[in-house]
């Protein structure tokens, strides 16, 4: 479906900016915000490339966006999160072409997915939502401080992480599982490192921020609720943010300057809803990076893995 006239709108009265001759990669561009990102990003003029684990998923949303943008440049690339092969392939791929990049979108993530683990023996949500976006970071961003010109890098968190606490010797919550624990603990991580690198990234040209879509009625958003509250949910979806209006955050953070380590997303009704604005950061996002980056590395090295 097309954007709609509220969000050209919105787009118009927020000075969206012109992408034309951009490139930006949005990963999970066939689905939810991620889908959506990429239709506005289009909208706006640039050229998009879709980083998806599922090649069929991934054409057949390309072929939807073609079909409304028949001119743009729109790409495929393989990607999956849950596979750090897959994550080495994907950003040495990127090298070796010598793609040119201005805006690179980390949004795909999941949700509620107990007892599944990565293609490294990772518990699953840990293992996509941090540890993947973690590697992909690590394997990327050496190469973008080489483009000759300024990058944005973001990664997308959720409001959950304001919740979540940190427990380094439980990293995967073993000892107490629960969905939305590992989830918000995921994010939470996400959020400290992307601030952690944000930081150590400052004086590049490599800007790195974090949005967060509230609360959208997308198939994670659906499965966060659970089967029957979730499609409850779906049936009075205006009362959640529509993909749409979460993926606002793009053009919003593209526009307005942000400075690094910015979280931007809605804030009516403790984040879940509205328009994008710029949230305030955490200190136990702003603290701790170090500590993260050094179980992070003494977990990912380890020759075999326990979940
Ligand atoms: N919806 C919400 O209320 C909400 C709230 C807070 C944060 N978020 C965050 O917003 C982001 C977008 O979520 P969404 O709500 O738009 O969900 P969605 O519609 O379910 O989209 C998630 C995307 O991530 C992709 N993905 C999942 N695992 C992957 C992997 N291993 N490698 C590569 N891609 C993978 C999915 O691919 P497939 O289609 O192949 O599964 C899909 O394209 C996520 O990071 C999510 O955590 C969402």
């Amino acid at each position: 479906m097309a954007l709609t006239n509220r969000t050209k709108k919105w787009l118009n009265k927020n000075h969206a900016p012109d992408l034309s001759g951009k490139t930006v990669i949005i990963t999970g561009a066939n689905s939810g915000v991620g889908y959506k990102s990429a239709e506005i990003a289009l909208y706006l003029g640039a050229k998009v490339i879709m980083a998806c684990r599922n090649a069929d998923k991934a054409e057949a949303a390309k072929a939807k966006l073609r079909a409304e943008y028949p001119g743009a440049g729109i790409t495929v690339m393989t990607l999956d999160l849950a596979d750090f092969d897959s994550v080495d392939a994907f950003a040495a791929q990127l090298q070796q072409e010598k793609t040119d990049i201005d805006v690179f979108l980390n949004n795909a993530g999941v949700f509620r997915k107990p007892g599944k683990t990565t293609a490294q023996g990772f518990e699953l949500v840990m293992g996509t939502n941090y540890l993947g976006v973690y590697r992909l970071s690590e394997k990327v961003l050496p190469y973008l401080k080489t483009l000759p010109h300024k990058v944005l890098y973001i990664n997308t968190v959720s409001l959950i992480h304001k919740a979540a606490k940190t427990d380094y010797g439980d990293f995967f919550c073993q000892r107490h599982y629960g969905s939305f624990k590992i989830y918000a603990r995921s994010k939470l991580y996400l959020a400290r490192y992307t601030y952690c690198i944000a930081k150590k990234y400052e004086n590049s040209n490599v800007r790195i921020l974090m949005s967060h879509p509230g609360i959208a009625i997308t198939p994670l958003g659906i499965n966060a609720f659970g089967k029957t509250v979730g499609h409850a949910a779906k049936a009075v979806s205006v009362l959640f943010n529509s993909p749409e209006k979460s993926a606002l955050a793009l053009p919003f953070i593209i526009a307005n300057g942000l400075p690094a380590g910015s979280i931007a997303g809605p804030k009516k009704l403790f984040g879940g809803w509205g328009y994008p604005k710029v949230n305030r950061v955490l200190k136990r996002v702003k603290t701790g990076g170090e500590q993260l980056a050094a179980k992070t590395l003494e977990i990912t090295e380890k020759p075999s893995h326990e979940t």
